[in-house]
């Protein structure tokens, strides 16, 4: 062993993908090339400003600038109530069913370390977010994909699950709206989560990040509000996409309250807390107006039917998505999912992100994200259809 070498559990975790894209962007555009990334979903729009002004009251407090606890303020935990309550008819108790985590993805990889020993199991979602595979190898745990299904609209089949897997599993994350398919949620889906879980006794993470991301109508519900949901889960709810705010870390665990103490219990050996400043700058998020949102979503539309219609108008079939800000397409013909992506970052300076990167499902497919500004995305598309174009 060297000095330097990581752990066995660090070496057996793929780089993270965006950090590899990232490098090679910056490769590129140190060269002088004009490069348009589709890659990463981080937002390109503003906080909205009664966010900016809570925190920039909140942060010349002296009071806010202590050690936070792990628990959260009151009012933090009261917002997220009152929030639950409002937008998705779900009772949560501020006391024992809600605490603060410094975002979604730092919440989901302590969830691995919270509930999982070696040789237990964790089913994740193929295609899906990267922590949910590489959390529960870092805590020395095993992962089982569960292949989403194009058919059954981008949802594992649960009864054909592998019962020796079902049986050892701890953990199952789900996501809906989900990355990268941009699916929601079926209906009964959650339902049937609930029986299987009850069934092998599993504690299902929904990770509800797209949320507020939703377009023609469709109004995205919560895992919790699903009879029995909050016996057998807990959701992660980031404040990042909905509200713009990737940069602050704000998000927050909420439901089976054994659960969330398993995780503050954790979380009080790993970090200090969640900047108390930054708390209260989600309650002003969580109380304050919803037009902003939905202004910021009709953008969103908007560049996505931009993107469709080019890809449409390529060949490339696609299917406009309800929720998220990605668009999930098949690669054309005679490519891979990497063959592609490095076709259209070498030919054509556009990263997309290549659907074998969120699971061996993804592949054949790819993923454009709609965090770039119009002009941006339609000169991306107008690159596109040259390289690709008859
Ligand atoms: C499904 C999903 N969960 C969580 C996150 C990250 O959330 P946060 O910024 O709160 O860590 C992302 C970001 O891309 C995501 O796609």
């Amino acid at each position: 062993m060297g000095l330097t070498d990581p752990s066995k559990r660090l070496e057996a975790i793929p780089p993270y993908m965006f950090a590899e894209l990232e490098r090679r962007v910056a490769d590129k555009r140190a060269a002088g090339i004009d490069v348009i990334s589709l890659g990463i979903g981080d937002p390109d729009m503003p906080t909205y400003p009664h966010v900016v002004e809570a925190m920039q009251g909140a942060v010349a407090e002296n009071a806010n600038q202590k050690y936070p606890s792990n628990r959260g303020r009151e009012e933090f935990r009261q917002a997220f109530a009152g929030f639950y309550g409002r937008r998705f008819g779900v009772e949560i108790d501020p006391e024992s069913e809600v605490i603060p985590a410094v975002g979604a993805k730092e919440c989901i990889y302590n969830l691995s370390f919270a509930f999982l020993d070696p040789d237990d199991v964790a089913l994740a979602a193929d295609p899906g977010y990267p922590p949910y595979t590489a959390g529960p190898l870092l805590a020395g745990a095993e992962t089982v994909l569960m292949p989403l299904v194009p058919e059954l609209g981008f949802v594992p089949d649960l009864d054909g699950l592998d019962p020796v897997a079902a049986s050892n599993a701890r953990l199952m994350f789900i996501n809906y709206p989900n990355n990268p398919t941009g699916a929601v949620v079926p209906d009964g889906f959650f339902e049937r989560v609930v029986e299987l879980a009850r069934e092998h006794e599993i504690l299902v993470v929904h990770d509800n990040a797209y949320s507020e991301t939703t377009y023609d109508g469709y109004v995205a519900p919560s895992f919790l509000a699903t009879p029995g949901a909050k016996e057998v889960g807990v959701e992660v709810f980031s404040l990042s996409k909905g509200f713009n705010m990737t940069g602050w870390r704000c998000a927050a665990i909420l439901g089976n309250a054994d659960a969330v103490s398993s995780y503050w219990r954790l979380k009080t050996n790993i970090d200090s807390g969640l900047f108390e400043a930054v708390q209260l700058a989600g309650v002003a998020a969580l109380e304050g107006p919803h037009e902003p949102v939905e202004q910021m979503n009709a953008i969103y539309a908007r560049r996505r039917d931009l993107v469709v219609d080019a890809l449409r108008a390529i060949g490339v079939e696609v299917t406009p998505p309800k929720g998220t800000i990605y668009i999930w397409a098949p690669v054309p013909e005679g490519h891979t999912s990497t063959s592609f992506a490095e076709l259209m970052l070498e030919e054509a300076a556009v990263v997309v992100s290549p659907g074998s990167m969120y699971g061996p499902s993804g592949e054949g497919f790819f993923r454009i994200s709609l965090t770039t500004p119009d002009e941006r995305i339609t000169e991306a598309v107008e690159r596109m259809r040259e390289h690709l174009g008859n």
